[in-house]
Formats: C-alpha cells, structure tokens, sequence
C-alpha cells in the first residue's frame, strides 16, 4: 500500500502546486512569463560540457549552409563566435536552385543563433577544424556505397547533391540534443536545449521531405536514387555509431515503418515513432568516420574542441 499513498500524496502535492501556480497567473492579467521553476538551478555545472560538446556539430551546420548559400562563412557574419579557430577546409557556394538557397541561407543564420545562444549561455570554445571539401564528402560517400562513386560525388555541384549532403548533418544535432536531454538539468540549459532541438528537427524534417519529394529520381549521372542515396548513408551511420538501428532512410521496410504499416519514412523514429538518440561517442563515431571516438577524422581532421571530444582522444 506504501507506494500507492506515496503516489497519491504526490499527485494531490502536484495539484496543489499547480492550482497555485495557475492561480497566482489568472487573478492578475494576463502573463507571458513561465511559471516559476519547479528546480530553480539556471545551470548545473555538469550541463555545461553536453551543451558544449554540441557546438561541434553546430559549427559544421554553420559553415556548411552559410558558404553553401552564400559562399562565406562565419568569419564573414560573426567573426567572434569563430572564437579564433581556423577556417573550415574547402566550403564553397554550391549551385542551388533559387528556393532552396533561400532554405539553405535561413538555416546558415539560425546556426549563427545556435552558436551564440550555447555560448552566451554556458561558454564555449574555438572553432574546431572542419573539413568541407568536396574530396572529403565523396569519400563519405563513397564509404556508404562500398566502393569508389565515378564521377566523386560533389556536394556543391546542384540542389540534389547539396540536399543529400545536409541529410548528413542537422540529424547528428538532432539525436544529440534527444540524448543529451535527460542529463540536462538546470532550468535555462533545459529551455536552450529544447529550442535547439526544435530548429534542429525542423531542418532535418525539411531536408528529408525535400528529398522525399524526389525518392525516385536518379541522382546522376550515378545509377543510384535519391531514396537509395538516404539509405546507404544511414546505413554507414548506423555502422560507424555500433549501436543498432538509430538512423533510417527514406524508405524502409515495413518492420520499420510507422506502426509496421507503411514504407514511407519522411521522418526517422523507433518502434514508438519516438526520435532516437545518441551519445556524444556515438556521435564522434560516426562524424569521424572512423567508428572510434578516439580516432579523429571525416569532418574533424583534428578531432571536436571541448571537454567531451578532447578527453576521448587524449585516452587514444
Ligand atoms: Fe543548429
């Protein structure tokens, strides 16, 4: 029976708290302030390094989609939150059709509010290098297919090859920050978790209903669709994190549809249609390319900056 008083004082508790709470709000006029914090810690000093670690990712989302759209990157909208760093390796313009460099320029400046949001809010680092050389992305591509593309792919070279080549990346944000989230505690490092999380899903859903649009078209001048582009990377990813399923194509077979009803995949989700999550080192696995957290590569030739990424590769 414990238990079962347990839970309905707590519950009763619960209720008085909120009735208070929604009491003190309805009598005087409306509000747009939150209800005081039930925890009221702004930070805790153990969110500091997960919301850090993100602005790994974050830097490539930024330098990747600002020159992809613009051809200049951070250091040419705001040079301070680059913190010194070195410039990203061989980000270019790429050729986009009209709407989605429009897209594409929108997600470069929200990147540039990621970036300043972590860093205002729980400090930051440089910059870490970033390799966005075309060499560097064929090789990942050519690594998904399991043998060398001909002609390399070219991320920059139209719309189809840019688009598939940001499927590689807000996903990474994405199933961070679900990670991430039950070992963030304080109340303002939850509320900017929550907004990246938010802007984060949103572009990948962009992305990938982008490319949906175009499943069945050949990506040329390979013999390959645009579905079966999504699929081979998710596989190479899954690979690379080894740990399961967490990152699904366009298409995919029933068992891992939607409630085992459909093929069509627009977003990837569990068994529940839950988003899936990963762990800093299942991250570092996979943007290194190289399945070993401690072996720095891909997009980060000399691995990610911050207390996270840092101590993996001084334990190499
Ligand atoms: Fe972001």
């Amino acid at each position: 029976m414990a238990p079962r008083v347990l839970s309905s004082l707590s519950f009763i508790l619960l209720i008085s708290l909120s009735s208070n709470i929604i009491g003190s709000h309805s009598l005087s006029h409306p509000t747009c302030a939150p209800p005081p914090p039930v925890v009221p810690v702004p930070i805790f000093s153990t969110d500091v390094d997960l919301l850090q670690f993100a602005l790994n990712l974050e830097h490539l989302e930024a330098e990747f989609f600002l020159y992809g759209a613009l051809g200049h990157g951070l250091d040419a909208i705001n040079p301070e939150l680059a913190m010194g760093g070195p410039p990203p390796i061989g980000a270019t313009k790429a050729n986009l059709d009209p709407l989605t460099l429009r897209v594409i320029a929108e997600f470069g400046y929200q990147e540039v509010g990621h970036l300043r949001a972590i860093k205002t809010t729980v400090g930051g680092f440089p910059r870490p290098l970033l390799d966005l050389s075309k060499h560097n992305f064929a090789k990942l591509f050519d690594q998904a297919f399991e043998h060398p593309l001909k002609p390399p792919f070219d991320p920059y070279a139209n719309s189809i090859n840019y688009m598939l080549a940001s499927y590689v990346i807000p996903y990474e944000g994405l199933v961070g920050y679900v990670g991430a989230n039950p070992n963030i505690n304080g109340y303002v490092t939850k509320r900017l978790l929550a907004g990246l999380l938010g802007v984060e899903s949103g572009q990948d859903a962009y992305i990938r209903g982008w490319l949906l649009e175009r499943a069945e078209e050949r990506v040329l001048p390979y013999h390959h669709t645009v579905a079966d582009f999504t699929i081979q990377i998710s596989a190479l990813r899954n690979g690379l994190a080894k740990c399961g399923i967490k990152d699904e194509g366009l298409l995919v077979p029933l068992e891992l549809g939607a409630e085992n009803r459909t093929c069509n995949n627009v977003l990837s989700a569990d068994a529940n249609s839950l988003s899936y999550s990963r762990t800093p080192a299942e991250i570092l696995r996979t943007v290194y390319a190289t399945g070993d957290e401690h072996k720095a590569g891909g997009f980060y030739p000399k691995g990610g900056n911050g207390r996270i990424a840092r101590e993996f590769l001084e334990d190499y």
